[in-house]
Formats: structure tokens, C-alpha cells, sequence
């Protein structure tokens, strides 16, 4: 959520901010703002809106600068307007400072900065930190002034600052949201919330670390905590490439992101499979098998469409590893008292590594000391730095704010995992090979699907999109999939839809049920199939519209059904894998119909890094 960036080298700054706010603007697109030196000047740009409306207006403006700062919104306190926009200044306009995270005194700092005379314009929490840095500067360095302010703010920030005191130099830093520092080359260094932004320039990077502050220019940086104890620290390589971060000819990145859910799985389970000996073997897994082998709870915390696909991993990991299993949503887990102990191991879910909720709760696992696992996208990213142990989903970025492939992968994870425990806690080898080989499989089968329905799934969008409501059903493995599907057509075709496992809908929701809506029943051949088909006779009963998701070779469905999307057989706990890119994809062309704006949704961001 928002995104910030920096740059300082010897080319102009303003091209350089502007593209790498455009790689970051699935972090929020309700404002956009930039600050650049001009011989020892800053100005400054800030505009409400998408990152067009910003770089419309300074298209004209012919900035030289080699040094500035750039930051896209997702507004918190204040609404989105030009004011409130980042980056925001001090009394004396000398300052300009840009900031991800929530300030949570900054009514005392307000009160009392304004009592010192300091005049405030804004709505926002960020201010205070601009009037702050100007109260402590006399007498200090732009550096010394921030770090003695950051002693003075409770919240969270990723936070980058410049003044004219201190000409071409960023003073920046993190507690609680993402900051990396790309080393350019001598004299050319970047700072960001996200590699996306820095990799088109370089793949060497420092991530900082909670309560760290760096100061670059161009005669290089240094990095200290916020007591100004100086950090040495190594650089890592991003491993991702460019093109994997952008559209490719596809309309949208969610489209490119669901095409690529076949090649995100094969890359996810490459290396990680014996298919002869029924097993799956990772580092994670293998450097940790005795703590494994010692664990007899897992509590999976994760939010959004992670959490969707952990309910998949809950239902795989207790029918096939044995082990209890329940899924919490991180913005409970982190408030609530759970109780958890040294035979409990949490696994952290997250694509960004940065939601906030979900580290917060990472951290309350932690403080209870048991054992933490991660299954996170980003590598480097604050999630993988602090859990125990963990695999990477090894997706590549995913810009779109609708999380898809990286689900796929996540569910692909899981399998992993309740493979590598269930073969620990007595799973046969028959077993382990056939779980083993339909996972090798399934990218196939996704590829074929895909290849074979999209134009069918194009056009029944066509037909449901002039729905406003609608129900997802799905029972088992697919429950999470209802959920998902729900999701979606919610949050990128704004139709008012709701995921139930299928037996519930007759507890209360299927009063709702009129012409209005069209229900969305997942129904494999699996061992469930008889049930869902009886609650599809009981929509259909209350001349309820069905589109179903089925198996191929089940066309005893259609006498039922008003539509039917096939699906490719496979093993019953992978058919998720499958009946999620479907309803992915549905709601897709559905938003597509309904001319939404489908990579960046109203009112949300994709990487929710404030509570
Ligand atoms: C946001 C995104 C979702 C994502 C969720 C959790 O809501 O829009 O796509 O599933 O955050 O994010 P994480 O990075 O922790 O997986």
C-alpha cells in the first residue's frame, strides 16, 4: 500500500520516478506526487488521481534534476486529493517527504507541533513527520533530524525524505512497510517499496531491516539504526526478470498472470518431487524434519486470497498428513488470544510477504516461540526474512492486484507440504506416488483447460455478466473456490456475489434467490459430486440459473444446468488448482463486459502493508 521511491545518480530523476512509480501503481492509485532537486531547489508535483493525471502535469516541466523522490497513494487519513497527496513539505518548503505506513500519535504530534507554531495543511497523518524533521533540524544533518523524529512517532513507515539543506541527498527508512535500497553502480542508487521498481536499473539490492535508516547520495550510502548504530549489511541479487513484470501484449496483467498459472506451477514443484519414492523434498522440509516429525497442530494464518487458498492446504494436510489443521485470518489472529504451543507449527501465507496483518501475526507467533514456516512469493520480503523456515512459490511478480497465479502456487505449496508430512506420518507409498504424479501432471491439464475453454468461458461471461447477484457453491476441495470465485466478481466486476459451501446455501442465503441472480456451481466428479448435485435440484427447484464446473465426460450434468465449463480429471484434492483459474477467469471476462478497470480496482491496493 502506497509506494515510494527515490532516485540519485546522474541521469534525470523525473523519467526514472515516473516509470518506476508506473511498476508500483498496483500499490495504490488514488494520488501520485514527485519531488526533484534543481540546483539545490526541490520542486515538487503532486496530483489526485492515477499516476497519469501526475505525469500529464509535469510533462512540460523540464527538470534536469538528478535526484528525487516519488510516491503513489492508497489514501488512509485524509481523501485523496491534490493536497493530501504526498510528498508533503514543512513550514519553511524546504523539506519534502513521502511515506507508506500510519502514524498513529500524530494527533499529539499535531497538537503539539502546532502549539509550537507550526502550521499544518494537510489532512493527513504524514504531515507531522515533515514538521517534526524542521524541528529538529537546526543545528543537525537531514539524517540526524529524521532519526531524532522517528524516536518521537508511534506507527508504521517506509518512509523517504529530502531537504534543501542537504542537496541530492535521501534520507530514508523502515519500520513496518517494505523499503529496498538498489545499488546502480558507483553514485547511482535507488530506494523503493518494491523490486519491481528498482529492476529494470539492477538486480543488486539491500533490503533494510525493521527500525534501519539509510542515507545516499552520490558519494555512496550508509545504513544505521534509528539509535545511529551503524549496519553492515550484504546485498542480494533479484533473481526475477523484467519482462515477467510486464504485460506482454496481454489487455490486462490479470489475464497474463492467469495464463501463466501452468508454467508458476511447474516452476513451484521443479526440483521439489520423487515421483518414484511418492515424495516431495524442499529445504524447508528437509533442514526441519525432526521439528516436523515433533508437530501435531498447524494453525495456517493468511489473508485475502491467501487465506482462500489455505483453506485448500487445511482440507489436503488433515486428509492426507492426519494432522489438525485450522486457517486464521491474520487481522483476528494478531488480536485474539490464541493458544498455541511447542508442538504447534504456524505457516505464514502471503504472495507480497509484506501484508501487515499477516506479519503482525507472524510476530505474535513468534513471541510465543513456536515453530514458524512460510509459503511466501517475494523473496527478501520481510515474511521470508523472519519465519523459521519456509518455501518460496517461486511465481515471479504479480502485478495484477487480484491475486491468481500466485494462489495456484500456493495451493501447489500445500500439496508439497502435505506430501512431505504425510509421508512422515504414515502416508503409503502407492499414495505418495499417485499424489506425486497427478501433481506433476496437473500444470498439463491447467494448460490444456485453459487452451480448450477460455473462448467458452469468454462467452458465457458474456451471457452472466448482466447479472447483478450471484451465489458460488462449491463442497470439499472446491468450498475455497465458491470463495474465490465470490471474491473476485466482487473485487474486479463489482457484482454482488457471496461463496457458500454448498450444503449451507439452504441455511438462510437461498432467500435471496430471485432472477437477479445466477448461481456458480462447482461440481466435480469427486466424492462429493451426488451432494452438490442435489443442492443444484434445489436452485433449480426455485427456478434458480446454474452454470456448473464439471468433469469431462459428465454430460449427465447438463440436463440440470443451464451452462456447463468441462474440466480435465484429476486427483480429487488438486481439482481446487483447476475450478479456481475457471472462476478466475470468469470473473475476468465478466469485468471485462462490464468495462470495469480490472489490474487496478476501486478502492483497493495489492499490497496491504497498513491494518
Ligand atoms: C490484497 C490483495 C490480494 C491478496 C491479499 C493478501 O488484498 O489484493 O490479492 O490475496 O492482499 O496479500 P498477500 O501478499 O499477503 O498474499
Amino acid at each position: 500500500m502506497c509506494g515510494i521511491i527515490g532516485y540519485v545518480g546522474t541521469s534525470p530523476a523525473k523519467p526514472i520516478i515516473l516509470e518506476g512509480l508506473k511498476r508500483m501503481e498496483y500499490r495504490g492509485y488514488d494520488s501520485a506526487g514527485i519531488a526533484v532537486f534543481e540546483n539545490g531547489k526541490i520542486s515538487s508535483e503532486k496530483k489526485a488521481g492515477k499516476l497519469q493525471v501526475l505525469t500529464d502535469e509535469v510533462s512540460e516541466d523540464h527538470w534536469s534534476g538528478t535526484a528525487g523522490i516519488g510516491h503513489i497513494r492508497w489514501a488512509t487519513h485524509g481523501i485523496p486529493n491534490d493536497v493530501n497527496a504526498h510528498p508533503h513539505t514543512d513550514c519553511t518548503g524546504k523539506i519534502y517527504l513521502i511515506h507508506n505506513g500510519i502514524i498513529e500519535n500524530f494527533h499529539e504530534l499535531r497538537e503539539r507541533l502546532t502549539a509550537e507554531g507550526h502550521e499544518f495543511t494537510t489532512q493527513t497523518d504524514t504531515e507531522v513527520l515533515t514538521h517534526l524533521i524542521e524541528s529538529h533540524l537546526p543545528g543537525n544533518s537531514l539524517s540526524e533530524a529524521v532519526k531524532a523524529s522517528l524516536k518521537e512517532v508511534i506507527g508504521t513507515y517506509g518512509l523517504a525524505v529530502v531537504s534543501e539543506m542537504d542537496p541530492d541527498t535521501i534520507v530514508a527508512a523502515r519500520l513496518g512497510s517494505p523499503l529496498i535500497l538498489g545499488i546502480i553502480g558507483d553514485g547511482e542508487y535507488m530506494i523503493a517499496s518494491d523490486a519491481t521498481a528498482i529492476l529494470p536499473h539492477t538486480r543488486e539490492v539491500i533490503y533494510l531491516d525493521e527500525g534501519e535508516v539509510v542515507t545516499v547520495n552520490r558519494k555512496g550510502f550508509t545504513i544505521t539504526t534509528v539509535d545511529n548504530t551503524t549496519v553492515e549489511k550484504n546485498s542480494s541479487k533479484i533473481e526475477w526478470d523484467i519482462q515477467q513484470a510486464e504485460k506482454q501484449g496481454y489487455d490486462h496483467f490479470m489475464l497474463k498472470e492467469i495464463m501463466e498459472i501452468p508454467r508458476v506451477i511447474e516452476d513451484g514443484l521443479r526440483g521439489r518431487l520423487i515421483i518414484e519414492d511418492g515424495i516431495a523434498h524442499f529445504g524447508g522440509f528437509l533442514e526441519y524434519e525432526d521439528k516436523w516429525r515433533s508437530i501435531e497442530r498447524i494453525v495456517i494464518v493468511a489473508c485475502g486470497g491467501a487465506a482462500i487458498a489455505s483453506r485448500v492446504g487445511e482440507y489436503m494436510l488433515e486428509e492426507y498428513a492426519s494432522i489438525p489443521v485450522k486457517v486464521e485470518i491474520g487481522s483476528e489472529f494478531r488480536y485474539r488470544k490464541p493458544v498455541l504451543d511447542e508442538h504447534t507449527a504456524v505457516v505464514i501465507v502471503s504472495q507480497s510477504g509484506e501484508t501487515a496483518d499477516t506479519i503482525a501475526s507472524l510476530r505474535e507467533a513468534k513471541r510465543q516461540g513456536v515453530f514458524t514456516f512460510g509459503i511466501v512469493n517475494v523473496v527478501g520480503s520481510t515474511i521470508a526474512r523472519e519465519v523459521d523456515a519456509g518455501m518460496y512459490i517461486h511465481a515471479g511478480p504479480e502485478v495484477a492486484v487480484a491475486s491468481t497465479k500466485v494462489m495456484s502456487g500456493m495451493v501447489a505449496m500445500f500439496s508439497l507440504l502435505t506430501l512431505a508430512i504425510g509421508r512422515q506420518r504414515g502416508m503409503s507409498l502407492v499414495t505418495g506416488k499417485r499424489i506425486a504424479k497427478e501433481l506433476q501432471n496437473v500444470s498439463l491439464l491447467a494448460e490444456k483447460m485453459l487452451k480448450k475453454n477460455t473462448e467458452t468461458i469468454k462467452s458465457l461471461a458474456k451471457k452472466y455478466a448482466t447479472y447483478d447477484n450471484a451465489f458460488f457453491l462449491g463442497r470439499k476441495y472446491n468450498m475455497p473456490s465458491a470463495f474465490e470465485g465470490a471474491l473476485k466478481f466482487k473485487e474486479i466486476a463489482y457484482v454482488h456475489a457471496e461463496g457458500y459451501p454448498s450444503g449451507e446455501l439452504k441455511h438462510g442465503p437461498l432467500a435471496l434467490l430471485d432472477d437477479r441472480f445466477f448461481v456458480c456451481a462447482i461440481t466435480p466428479k469427486d466424492s462429493v459430486y451426488e451432494k452438490n448435485l442435489s443442492n443444484i435440484q434445489e436452485v433449480r427447484a426455485r427456478k434458480g440459473v446454474v452454470l456448473a464446473l464439471a468433469t469431462e465426460g459428465d454430460t449427465g450434468i447438463e440436463q440440470y444446468v443451464d451452462d456447463v465449463i468441462y474440466m480435465p480429471k484429476t486427483l480429487e484434492m488438486l481439482t481446487p488448482i483447476l475450478s479456481m483459474i475457471v472462476v478466475q477467469l470468469l470473473a475476468y471476462y465478466t469485468a471485462v463486459e462490464r468495462k470495469c478497470d480490472i489490474d487496478q480496482p476501486r478502492n483497493l491496493a495489492k499490497s496491504v502493508t497498513v491494518e
